[in-house]
């Protein structure tokens, strides 16, 4: 190794064998051709592209991944057996650069397992060995389980390995055991205690059975390791294997205490972290580090407000640097004026402070009946927020319906500062709660236009109603948006109605002069 290769980190990349390893996380040929090349083109330096004896699915995959690599060593893996390493070499060999991964369970537990002594495991790591790098001058050999191995067994296997040719020793976390000291500490000693040691490169496999497998692979840098295997979205084994994501954006964001670097083009996370969750089925958790959905999220008003002035307030890194376009700044229920107002500045909506406190109110308003407020669910409250002071207003409305019978509406408005209420039925809640209305006010517009959408999803969408009238050849069309369809529907026929009056103002007509007797 040079003196600049010392700080340089080898990302070995396992998704394709320990990551699809997990049950119900099976890719098929061509999923595993693109996650493959994904990860050559983002600068992952190995790909352990499977487990070639395991079928002849796994044998196709890395057969054809291995033709198609462009830069990155592709590696597959092999029990300590003659068999599967001449298998695995049979599917790595037309790589550019192949690499055969070999690997027995050396702790007491997995030893009993082909009944093997400890001279007899030894043996058979030299035989093996020996074997895959008379085939392949790049091998890789794991002794699973090594952090429940006992400590001078793990010093004499790792020593028999690198003296039977193996070029980079793994030592694998394999039940997600082993804590930050102890991983670091491990690397420290094998290095210190096992002759041979500074002509191999150590690698480091952690799994996250107790949450620790980002931080015991990166313990385990600073210990001497140079290569961390890990998988995209940390997918792997029961609860996974390190995250390639988590490592190298904690390499690249803590350079000063952790100054090591690696080839990843940390601007492709964010996609190939897409494709593995679909392809895998495994949806990435919300609020997973780096590429969950909450990753550059903020909802608080604090944060917002915090993010709008200068995002390294609550921002480490940026999101660009992993692909993601920008921060998302989420409006919901504690969101405050500062990020209402960005938001509708963004949306090209320009309003003076007056108005943007009214919008602010009936936004939190809906962001209590609602987990997120969308951008189209602002634009609709800038739609439906009120001219001036109107004459009709809604005050109440309740509405029984159902399958048995007519709807029946009672509704309670204000009109003209009066409080006035009515009950009526009709054919449906929408049509019970506009006879009511025209109970209370009686019109004789003749209802033109009445259409709902629905602005976003989710059975908590807002509804958005349209309603147009005609009177006397005026045209007054209303809007309203509410998450209850009656309700929106409602205020969109009295919003009508009162651009009407406004209307019949202009023309001289009063709402006064309409009496019930014109109502048809
Ligand atoms: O977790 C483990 O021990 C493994 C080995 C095959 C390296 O995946
Ligand atoms: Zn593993």
């Amino acid at each position: 190794m040079t003196q600049t290769d010392k700080d340089r980190v080898v990302i070995f990349d396992t998704t394709l064998r320990d990551g699809e390893q997990s049950p119900g996380a099976t890719m098929t040929h061509d999923e595993k051709l693109e996650i493959a090349e994904l990860l050559d083109d983002m600068g992952v330096d190995i790909i352990e592209a499977g487990f070639p004896i395991a079928s002849e699915g796994d044998f196709r995959a890395v057969s054809e991944i291995a033709q198609r690599s462009k830069n990155a060593v592709i590696c597959g893996l092999a029990r300590a057996q003659l068999p599967d390493i001449d298998r695995c070499w049979e599917a790595v060999r037309n790589a550019a650069k192949p690499r055969i991964h070999t690997f027995i369970g050396t702790s007491p537990l997995h030893r009993a397992i082909p009944n093997l002594t400890q001279d007899e495991m030894a043996e058979r790591i030299e035989q093996t060995v020996t074997h895959a790098r008379n085939l392949c001058d790049n091998v890789q050999w794991s002794p699973m389980d090594a952090t429940r191995t006992e400590w001078d067994y793990l010093c004499r296997v790792v020593e028999i390995a690198i003296k039977a040719g193996a070029t980079t020793i793994n030592i694998p976390d394999t039940v997600g055991y082993t804590a930050p000291v102890e991983s670091a500490d491990l690397i420290r000693r094998l290095i210190e205690t096992v002759p041979g040691a500074d002509d191999v490169v150590f690698a480091t496999h952690c799994h996250n059975d107790l949450g620790m497998a980002t931080a015991n692979a990166l313990a385990a840098v600073q210990g001497g390791a140079r290569q961390i295997e890990c998988t995209i979205n940390g997918l792997g084994e029961r609860a996974g294997n390190t995250a390639l994501e988590e490592v190298v954006m904690a390499l690249k964001v803590r350079g000063d205490i952790m100054p090591y670097t690696t080839g990843i083009d940390t601007k492709k996370i964010m996609h190939i972290s897409r494709r593995v969750a679909t392809v895998s089925g495994f949806p990435v958790q919300f609020n997973k580090a780096i590429v969950g959905k909450n990753a550059f999220a903020h909802e608080s008003g604090i944060h917002q407000d915090g993010m709008l002035k200068n995002a390294e307030t609550f921002e480490i890194m940026r999101p660009e640097d992993v692909g993601i376009a920008g921060t998302s700044l989420p409006l919901g229920k504690h969101s405050g004026r500062a990020a209402l107002r960005a938001k509708l500045k963004e949306l090209g909506v320009d309003v003076g402070d007056n108005q943007l406190k009214d919008i602010f109110v009936r936004f939190k308003d809906l962001a209590d009946r609602k987990k997120e407020v969308f951008d189209d669910d602002i634009l609709a409250l800038v739609t439906a927020t009120t001219e001036g002071d109107d004459a009709l207003q809604l005050v109440n409305l309740k509405v029984v319906c159902g399958t048995g019978g007519p709807a029946e509406a009672t509704l309670e408005m204000e009109i003209h500062g009066e409080d006035m209420s009515a009950v009526s039925e009709g054919d449906g809640p929408v049509d019970a709660t506009f006879k009511a209305i025209r109970m209370l006010h009686p019109n004789k517009a003749r209802l033109q236009l009445y259409q709902v959408h629905a602005v976003t999803e989710g059975t908590d969408a807002q509804a958005t109603v349209s309603v147009r009238l005609e009177e006397d050849g005026m045209i007054a069309t209303g809007q309203s948006a509410d998450t209850d369809t009656v309700v929106a529907s409602a205020k969109a026929y009295i919003h009508a109605l009162n651009r009407l009056i406004v209307r019949r103002g202009k023309t001289g007509k009063d709402v006064k002069e309409i009496s019930y007797r014109d109502v048809t």
